[in-house]
Order: structure tokens, then C-alpha cells, then sequence
């Protein structure tokens, strides 16, 4: 988490820090700061809040410069405030420091320093690591060095800059673990934990890898490895364009991902299929098919929505391919000493392809022999370079908290790896041609489910006092289920649960009262005539109903307090569309609560600590 912004070149550094933290703070939100190094200018401005908080601080004391760092925090050591808010400095403050990521040792380390004179005024690990760089500058080492020397005493995570008022022309950068990517201007250079901070002032980049560091004057970088061996990086060309990083009018991000959702999806499955083969086709595990179609187990690895997404997965790998699947979070997995080997597929699953458990899980696994593979949404993220290879979703940057877009993007490409291995397996021509058939009808469906966006509306003004929500949904609908309490809970800080439907008799029925609203997810399928005889069991305890059902379902109208009708498609990507209106529900409710739905409190994007 924490997002972090550089510029050294010509130009004013301020504002490209100040709008590059902007375009960061998916990644934390609870204080922010910028240090300016350049022709006499030595100023270090915090602030606890937002970054707009920062730039009114900025913009008062009318801060310029040609060089600098920024930072927007969330926290880990210490609470949020002005105090512990980056950039750090040494306590003669000619070192300035900002950090995205842990250290783990802080503790240790700190003692030693301040048991040799060094004190601190903050309370987190970070301000450890800008001493320590102060301490091998005394004993005559110059930055790039000194932060090398630093950096082999760390154990932990970072993604940072440094900047050293005697080595006024220089920004020093490294990354283990945490995301750093320098964008290449002409005379000039920019440093970002993403691209987003920086796609409005160039599309060239090079991604650092873990171990690296990085030297940067305004005309030229070098990078070496922490054990001192020059790397050659190719300079790579970012296709985003910035339109896809603002609003675009919308009043929040997470809307216009929303709505985006017919757009994203057919991007997910966009020249992949050979329709008339009824198979598909997927660049990226080019050469692994037959090995993915011969594992024993296929394990889907992932934390929070893209868990959801892998239990989606499950259900449908497992029907049709008829391989073993299992399902799990992946702070689980890497701490359980998992038993995986070569005849197991693992694919993890990752917005960001940045999640710390992710990435430690999937190392874990490559570790043990296994088929590793990404199914990321972020080009050049860690996991979709570390994987052995993988599937990017296309569902475009998503930059509200709650993941919207990327979630369904993920279900059409599990659906696209399922129709691709069964076929492998034993899934007949028809059946793939069916499938392939009903995918690309999904996006004028979504069309359709957002018209209903001013009538979800409507029923979410009667929820906006709710205190506690349950979503009930059985076989492939339970996971969405999961999925909807979750986009509820996260943004609208209502209590919500997930629970296969018919689980509710064993606990949660126990709860139900003319102040609990269910949401049912009901379409037509296998088991609607149970999720039917569900509904009668919270209504007739007074409970309000809120179901999800076809748009020819006629039965559930004298159910149910409110329905949303939807459209109809294959029961394997019902819950493509079932997810949607739950999305938009979660986001009214949000919205009238008066809640900030793109940066919910407590929470951030990309979770790239432990
Ligand atoms: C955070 C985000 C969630 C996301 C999860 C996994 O908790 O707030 O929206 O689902 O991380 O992120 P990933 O990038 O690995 O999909």
C-alpha cells in the first residue's frame, strides 16, 4: 500500500507530485507529503488527511522546485498523522526518504541506531531505513552506496526514493517486493509506484524488479542489482491513454467502472475465440494447455474479490473439465506449507497482480514444483511478470477501492481458461460453440442490467439505515453472494453476510426480523424452486426481501419486497450478470449514506503489505 511519486528534470516538481499522489491514492489515503531538493529550495510539507489536504498546505506556502518525492500513506506503523506521514528525514533533515512497503526488523534496527545516538520522531519502520542510509553516508559512502549498504541490512518489503542534500542532482530508488516503475521524459524522469502517476507525462517506461536500485540524474539512470551488477532494462511503451485514469464526468470512479462493464468485458474476451472450433484461445498459456488439461489438481489462489472470482472458478473448472479444483486465500496458502507439486495447476488471481499474500503464495508454489500462473489485470504487475505465464483480464485501470470491473473481466476469463481445457478434455465441439455463443452476448446484457440503474436506486433509499444485510445465493450464486456483501460492507460500512442459501437455516435464519434485509439471487436455474421455498422462510418471519431474478419471473413478485430483473444467459455466466445490480446497490446505498464509495476508510486498492 502507500503510493509513491518522483519528478527530477526542469520543470516545476510540485504539481506532477501533487497529481501523480492523486492518481495514487487508491493505494492509501490517510496522510500525504512531498520533500523539494533543488537550488537552494529544502522543504519537507505534511499533512494527515487526503492529498488535497497537502495541496492546499503546498499551494499556501507556495512550495516550487526542480526535484522532489511524495508520498500518501496508509498506515501500517503507526497511526495516522502529520508525525508519521512520509517523506522521512535524518535528523540533520539533509536526507529525505519516502517508503512503500514494511520492515520487518525495524525493531531491532532501531535499537542499534539509537544506541548509537540516533533518535526518532515517528513511530514507524520507515524512519528507520532513512537513518540507516545517514549512517553509512557518515562513514564516507555516497548515497547510491550508502542506501545499498542500508537496503542488505532490511528484512521486509520497499518500494522507495531517496534524495541527499549534498548529492543535490540525484534521486536514488529501489524496489523489493513493492512496485516502482521510472518513467523516461526527454531531460527529465519520473518515479511512481505505478504507471497511473505518470501516463499524463509519458508512455515510456522501465519496470524495476526486486533487488534493484536505481541511480537518476534528469539526463541519464542506471540500475544495479544489490549485489552491484549493472542491468540493461528495455524501455517498454505504456498503452493507456489518460481518459481511462479520470472520471470522465462520472461523480465517482466506481460508477464509471460500473458502467464500463459492457466495454470491459468484451475487451476480456476480445480476439479469443475461434468460434466456429468452438474453442478458444488464449496468448498467454500458449504451450501450457496440455499441461493445465493434464494436471491432477488445478488450486485458484487470491485474496478478497478475486477470491470470489476464484470461487466462481471452481464451480465451473471443476463441471466441465472434470479436474480437482480447489480454492484458497493466499495469506492461507503460503503459511500452511501446502502440499502442491508438478502434477498441480496453480493460477493466482490478482487485480493488481501487487498483493503481497498473492505474490508470496505464488512463490511458494513455483518453489514447490507447480504450474504457476497469473490471471492479473495490471500489465507489468509482479505476479503477471514473476507467473510462469498467464491471462491478463483487459478490464482496463480500475481505480476505485471496491473492485467492480476487474471481477466480472475475471469471470470471463476463467470461463475462457474452462472452455479452453475442457475442450482440451472431454467437452464436446457443440457445448464449446454454446458456451463461446452465450460469452458474446454478455455485453448487451450488461447494457441492459445498467438501464436499471435509476430503479436500484430507488430501492436503495430504503436501505440507507439498514445496520446489517444478508445475500443468499446457492451453487455458482453463492460465491456472487459472498461478493455482494462484500462490495456492501466495504463501501457503505453496513454489517453484511454472505451464505449459501440453504446454509441459512443453520444459523443465520436466527437473525431475521422485519429489520434484516435478504438479498436472494434467484434466477431461473437448477435450483430456484429451493432458493423459492428459502424466500418463503425469511418472509414469513417478517424479514424484507430484496431478490435478483429473470426478467420473465413472474412467481417471485408476491415473494418479495423489491425485484430486479435481469436478463437470462448460460447458468456458467449467470453470475456475470447477477454481480451487477448488487455492485449498483452497494453504491447507492454508499452514496446516500454520504460515504466516500472510491476510498472507503480503513481500506486501500492494492494490498502489497502482509
Ligand atoms: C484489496 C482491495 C480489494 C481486492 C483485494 C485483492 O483488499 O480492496 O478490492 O479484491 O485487495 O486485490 P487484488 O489486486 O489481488 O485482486
Amino acid at each position: 500500500m502507500c503510493g509513491i511519486v518522483g519528478y527530477i528534470g526542469d520543470r516545476d516538481c510540485v504539481p506532477i507530485i501533487i497529481e501523480g499522489l492523486k492518481r495514487l491514492e487508491y493505494r492509501g489515503y490517510d496522510s500525504a507529503g512531498i520533500a523539494v531538493l533543488s537550488d537552494g529550495t529544502k522543504e519537507v510539507i505534511k499533512t494527515k488527511g487526503k492529498v488535497s489536504e497537502l495541496e492546499a498546505e503546498v499551494a499556501k506556502q507556495g512550495l516550487a522546485g526542480k526535484m522532489g518525492i511524495g508520498h500518501t500513506r496508509w498506515a501500517t506503523h503507526g497511526v495516522p498523522n502529520q508525525l508519521n506521514a512520509h517523506p522521512h528525514f535524518n535528523q540533520e533533515k539533509t536526507l529525505f526518504l519516502i517508503h512503500n512497503g514494511i520492515i520487518e526488523n525495524y525493531s531491532e534496527l532501531k535499537n542499534k541506531l539509537i544506541k548509537k545516538g540516533y533518535s526518532f520522531y515517528s513511530e514507524t519502520d520507515s524512519e528507520v531505513v532513512v537513518n540507516l542510509i545517514d549512517r553509512y553516508i557518515k562513514k564516507g559512502r555516497d548515497l547510491a552506496a550508502a542506501v545499498k549498504y542500508a537496503l542488505n541490512k532490511i528484512d521486509g518489503t520497499y518500494g522507495l526514493a531517496v534524495m541527499y542534500e549534498n548529492e543535490p542532482d540525484k534521486i536514488v530508488v529501489a524496489r523489493k517486493g513493492s512496485p516502482l516503475v521510472l518513467g523516461i521524459g526527454e531531460g527529465e524522469y519520473y518515479i511512481a509506484s505505478d504507471v497511473n502517476a505518470l501516463i499524463a507525462y509519458t508512455q515510456h517506461v522501465v519496470y524495476l524488479n526486486d533487488d534493484e536500485i536505481a541511480e537518476i540524474t534528469k539526463d541519464s539512470f542506471t540500475v544495479r542489482t544489490i549485489t552491484d551488477e549493472e542491468i540493461q532494462h528495455e524501455i517498454l511503451k505504456v498503452e493507456m491513454t489518460e481518459d481511462e485514469i479520470t472520471k470522465s464526468g462520472y461523480p465517482h470512479f466506481m460508477l464509471k467502472e460500473i458502467m464500463e462493464q459492457p466495454l470491459s468485458i468484451e475487451n476480456s474476451m476480445r480476439g479469443r475465440f475461434i468460434t466456429d472450433e468452438g474453442i478458444v484461445k488464449l496468448g498467454g498459456l500458449i504451450g501450457y494447455e496440455d499441461r493445465i488439461a493434464r494436471s491432477k489438481r488445478i488450486i485458484l489462489s487470491a485474496c478478497g474479490t478475486s477470491w470470489h472470482a476464484a470461487l466462481v472458478g471452481e464451480y465451473m473448472l471443476e463441471e466441465f473439465t472434470g479436474i480437482p479444483v480447489e480454492v484458497e486465500y493466499a495469506s492461507e496458502f503460503r503459511y500452511r506449507n501446502p502440499i502442491v507439486g508438478e502434477d498441480d495447476t496453480v493460477f493466482f488471481i490478482s487485480q493488481s497482480g501487487e498483493t503481497a499474500d498473492t505474490l508470496a503464495a505464488m512463490r511458494e508454489a513455483k518453489r514447490k514444483g507447480a504450474l504457476a500462473l497469473g490471471i492479473c489485470n495490471v500489465v507489468g504487475s509482479s505476479i503477471a511478470r514473476e507467473s510462469e505465464a498467464g491471462v491478463y483480464i483487459h478490464a482496463g485501470p480500475e481505480i476505485g477501492v471496491a473492485s467492480t470491473k476487474a471481477f466480472t473481466s475475471q469471470l470471463v476469463v476463467l470461463s475462457l481458461i474452462t472452455i479452453l481445457i475442457a475442450r482440451k478434455r472431454n467437452m464436446d465441439f457443440e457445448i464449446g460453440v454454446e458456451l463461446i455463443e452465450n460469452l458474446k452476448a454478455l455485453p448487451q446484457k450488461v447494457e441492459e442490467i445498467l438501464k436499471l440503474n435509476d430503479e436500484i436506486e430507488k430501492i436503495a433509499e430504503h436501505y440507507v439505515n439498514s445496520n446489517n444485510f444478508l445475500y443468499l445465493g446457492r451453487g455458482y450464486n453463492f460465491p456472487v453472494a459472498l461478493e455482494g456483501a462484500l462490495k456492501l460492507k466495504e463501501i457503505s460500512y453496513i454489517h453484511a453476510e454472505g451464505y449459501p442459501a440453504a446454509e441459512m437455516k443453520h444459523g443465520p435464519i436466527a437473525l431475521i426480523d422485519e429489520n434484516m434485509p435478504t438479498v436472494f439471487i434467484a434466477p431461473k436455474d437448477a435450483v430456484y424452486d429451493k432458493i423459492l421455498s428459502n424466500i418463503e422462510e425469511v418472509k414469513a418471519r417478517k424479514g424484507k426481501i430484496i431478490a435478483i431474478a429473470h426478467v420473465d419471473d413472474t412467481r417471485i413478485d408476491e415473494l418479495v419486497d423489491h425485484v430486479i430483473k435481469i436478463p437470462e444467459c448460460h447458468y456458467l455466466f449467470q453470475p456475470i450478470l447477477n454481480v451487477i445490480p448488487l455492485q449498483i446497490l452497494a453504491y447507492h446505498i454508499a452514496v446516500k449514506k454520504g460515504l466516500n464509495v472510491d476510498q472507503p476508510r480503513n481500506l486501500a486498492k492494492s494490498v502489497t503489505v502482509e
